[in-house]
């Protein structure tokens, strides 16, 4: 399932990248747990109660681990997140407390995996529209606007929440202290006043376009240093331009399943998780 088998390869990625050991039979279990964190998110039963539990064997794991770099136990490469976490000080001089590091640090590796609902997106996407296949494989300028428009048309977070912690008036709306306020991420990647035929998956609208801060917003608007807007974005974009162009240079079949995307379901992915079967696999 392509899914799964992202997660993992994200997974190992970020765990390398981070200087965290863990062995390579323990990253699909990892893998799990922090797809279950974010599979929780913003439900309640038992996605929520998977979800919390991985999040707390997790986090005290990684605090135990933050002990052993600050006790010199663990081989962790100087300047891998682990090490920088673990050996940060506040503006006080004070180290860290190990669960707050904790937290950090999976604050980091578990929106990486996350990366993992827009790869199976990709799927989803080349699967319908395969003529986006061939100009992909060259990666480059289209992998990226391949990677905006998959975060475009695709539903993953369907909006952010906020407080408004004094009265205030937004373009001629009065919005008092301690209203909620809804960002409708989808709703605006899919304005047809931003968007030409919005329900269309089309990458080259991505190509040549500068996009405004407030224009997409899969991952929240406007600037990351002072509002709503994940400072992982890049990251995000890298990652997916990247796997989305080895995908579309895999030879795969796709076989019959269900491909349908529930909107009632947050985070959205496609039911069957998007299983193929790599040309190598085939049988003869
Ligand atoms: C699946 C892809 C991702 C999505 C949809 C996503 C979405 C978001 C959104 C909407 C926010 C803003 C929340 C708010 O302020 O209300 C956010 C914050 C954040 N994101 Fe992401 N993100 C993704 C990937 C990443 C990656 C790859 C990283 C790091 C490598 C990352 C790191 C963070 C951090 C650290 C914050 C908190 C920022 C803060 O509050 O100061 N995210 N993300």
């Amino acid at each position: 399932m392509l899914f799964d088998e992202a997660s993992r390869a994200l997974t190992a990625g970020v765990r390398r990248w981070a200087g965290i050991p863990v062995e390579t039979h323990e990253v699909a279990a990892l893998a799990a747990d922090l797809v279950a964190m974010v599979d929780g998110f913003a439900t309640a039963g038992p996605r929520h109660w998977r979800a919390r539990k991985a999040r707390k064997r997790r986090e005290a794991w990684l605090a135990a681990l933050v002990r052993q770099v600050r006790d010199n136990e663990l081989g962790t490469p100087q300047g891998a997140a682990l090490d920088v976490v673990a050996r940060h000080r506040d503006a006080d001089g004070e180290l860290l407390d190990p669960h707050t590091a904790a937290v950090e640090l999976l604050n980091v590796i578990r929106p990486t995996v996350a990366v993992c609902w827009f790869v199976a997106y990709a799927g989803h996407a080349l699967h319908r529209w395969p003529q986006h296949r061939e100009p992909l494989r060259a990666g480059g300028d289209f992998a990226v606007a391949f990677a905006h428009e998959l975060r475009r048309f695709y539903p993953f977070a369907p909006f952010l929440g906020g407080r408004a912690t004094h009265d205030l008036t937004w373009q001629g709306e009065h919005v008092p202290e301690g209203s909620l306020v809804l960002l409708d991420l989808y709703g605006q990647n899919h304005d047809s006043r931003l968007w030409t035929d919005p329900y269309r998956f089309d990458p080259q609208r991505f190509v040549d376009r500068e996009i405004g801060a407030w224009d997409l917003v899969p991952q929240g608007a406007g600037d990351p240093h002072t509002g709503h807007r994940c400072p992982g974005e890049p990251f995000t974009v890298a990652l997916l331009a990247e796997l989305s162009t080895r995908l579309a240079g895999l030879d795969h079949d796709v076989p019959d399943q269900d491909l349908t995307i529930s909107l009632s379901r947050i985070p959205a992915r496609p039911r069957s998780g998007f299983r193929l079967i790599p040309a190598t696999a085939r049988q003869t």
